[in-house]
């Protein structure tokens, strides 16, 4: 991928709870780039799901979201106060909705179904057509953007992983218990790992951010840092 005006395609993958996201928003921030929250957007087809009876104590009725996937879009804006991307459900704001603990319980087997990776892949792909974006989620290196200039696969321990998504849920008022959350990481790890299609794995040329005991800062000057070594010529 040959880098547009200097711009480039930086994908984002790796474990739950890693902390991509708000390292991915801010390395986007700093850079002027479109940050995409792909997860965000395979929690907005899970809450669509929970709300319209397609997903019950029985599983998902994959033949009724397969008709229903052209009724869903989801979009972002960006949230003028917090200076970051809202995700957006058929022209409603779900930004809270798709981070609450039962749409973490349900998410992982709708984005093992098929044919709702290949809608979002699709808007993926037309989202960072142009460059100058930060893709976070579990495929990007290898299957969205295999050709991106820049690939990280980030990862930390399942412990670091459940307390950070403690701090961030009760920084929201949220109530949760450390050993249900725990348990959710160790869980979704499993069924990104293993799901047939898309499995999260690190792509060949993806470098390895382990950020367990690095602060944020560290994080940004290193990130940074690959992002110069690959923009200046
Ligand atoms: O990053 P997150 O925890 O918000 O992601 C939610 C779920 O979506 C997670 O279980 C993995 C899945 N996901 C995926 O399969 N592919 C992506 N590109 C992004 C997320």
């Amino acid at each position: 991928m040959e880098a547009k005006n200097n711009r480039i395609v930086i994908a984002i993958d790796g474990f739950s709870s890693c902390g991509k996201s708000t390292m991915a928003k801010d390395l986007a921030k700093e850079l002027g780039y479109i940050y995409i929250d792909t997860g965000a957007m395979y929690r907005a087809v899970t809450l669509y799901c929970m709300r319209q009876g397609i997903l019950t104590g029985n599983g998902i009725d994959q033949e009724l979201l397969r008709c229903k996937m052209k009724d869903i879009s989801i979009s972002f804006r960006l949230n003028d106060a917090t200076g970051r991307p809202d995700t957006y459900l058929n022209g409603e704001c779900v930004e809270n909705e798709i981070r609450t603990m039962e749409v973490s319980n349900h998410v992982s087997p709708v984005a093992a179904i098929g044919f709702v990776r290949e809608a979002m892949v699709r808007q993926q792909r037309v989202l960072g057509k142009d460059k100058g974006v930060v893709m976070d989620g579990r495929d990007i290196g290898t299957v969205v953007f295999p050709d991106a200039e820049l690939k990280v696969f980030v990862t930390a321990t399942a412990e670091v992983r459940a307390k950070r998504r403690y701090d961030e849920l009760t920084a929201k008022g949220m109530d949760c218990n450390m050993e249900e959350i725990l348990a959710n990481v160790r869980e979704r790890d499993r069924i990104d790992s293993t799901r047939e299609i898309s499995p999260l794995r690190k792509a060949d040329d993806a470098i390895i951010l382990d950020n367990s005991n690095m602060t944020i800062q560290e994080q940004k000057a290193w990130l940074m840092e690959q992002v110069r070594e690959r923009t200046t010529n």
